[in-house]
């Protein structure tokens, strides 16, 4: 059985933190000081994990953009992990949550930043390409894939909004986004 939930503690994003760096640095070879970055410790920023049997297999973020728009990324999930649906779990989990979040009117639009590859999965999900366009981030190739989610839920407040920070439409290139200062 596995569980999803959001990141809770200083723990918990070490957890998030520990399989990104085996699927993202060790596995695919995305450059260690690219993977972690400023937006993972906005207050905006929605962490998800999936356990089971309190093993983390899987992670992923949603990002806040503006009200009624986010970004999904940094999905990954263990090797040995894959192909039991905890992908879809995640992403499943992450739309809820952007939505019970973030939607405006009723829904919320969620744009990703998706690898070559893995562009059958979102479609699958009904994500679907914004243009033509692939660019390379990491030395990877990657395309903009959006959808429209659904929600009966509450317009965000000031404390979802936290800082209000807006980032850039553009599914924020690894390249181009920061490392936090960790302490
Ligand atoms: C992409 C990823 C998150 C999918 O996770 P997963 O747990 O294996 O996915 P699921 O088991 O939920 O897959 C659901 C379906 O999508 C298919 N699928 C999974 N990954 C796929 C891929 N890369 N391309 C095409 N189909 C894929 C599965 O075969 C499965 O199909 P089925 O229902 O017919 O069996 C995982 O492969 C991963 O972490 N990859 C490395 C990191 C990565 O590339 N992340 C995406 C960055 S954009």
């Amino acid at each position: 059985m596995t569980e999803y939930r959001d990141v809770a503690s200083h723990g918990d994003m070490n957890l998030a933190w520990a399989v990104r760096h085996e699927v993202f640095v060790d596995e695919q070879k995305v450059p260690i000081e690219e993977e972690v970055d400023a937006l993972d410790l906005e207050p905006t920023t929605i962490h998800a994990l999936a356990l089971s049997d309190g093993v983390c297999l899987g992670t992923g973020r949603v990002l806040f953009d503006s009200p009624g728009h986010v970004h999904i990324g940094r999905l990954a999930v263990r090797a040995a992990a894959r192909g039991r649906g905890i992908g879809v779990g995640l992403m499943e989990y992450l739309e809820r949550r952007a939505a019970e979040r973030y939607a405006v009117d009723g829904a919320v639009t969620i744009v990703l930043s998706s690898q070559e590859h893995a562009m059958e999965f979102y479609s699958r999900l009904g994500y679907a390409p914004v243009s033509g366009e692939r660019y390379l981030d990491a030395g990877i190739w990657h395309h903009d894939m959006s959808k429209v989610v659904s929600s009966s839920s509450r317009c965000p407040t000031q404390h979802d909004l936290g800082t209000q920070r807006t980032h850039s439409v553009r599914p924020l290139p690894r390249s181009r986004t920061e490392s936090p200062d960790l302490g």
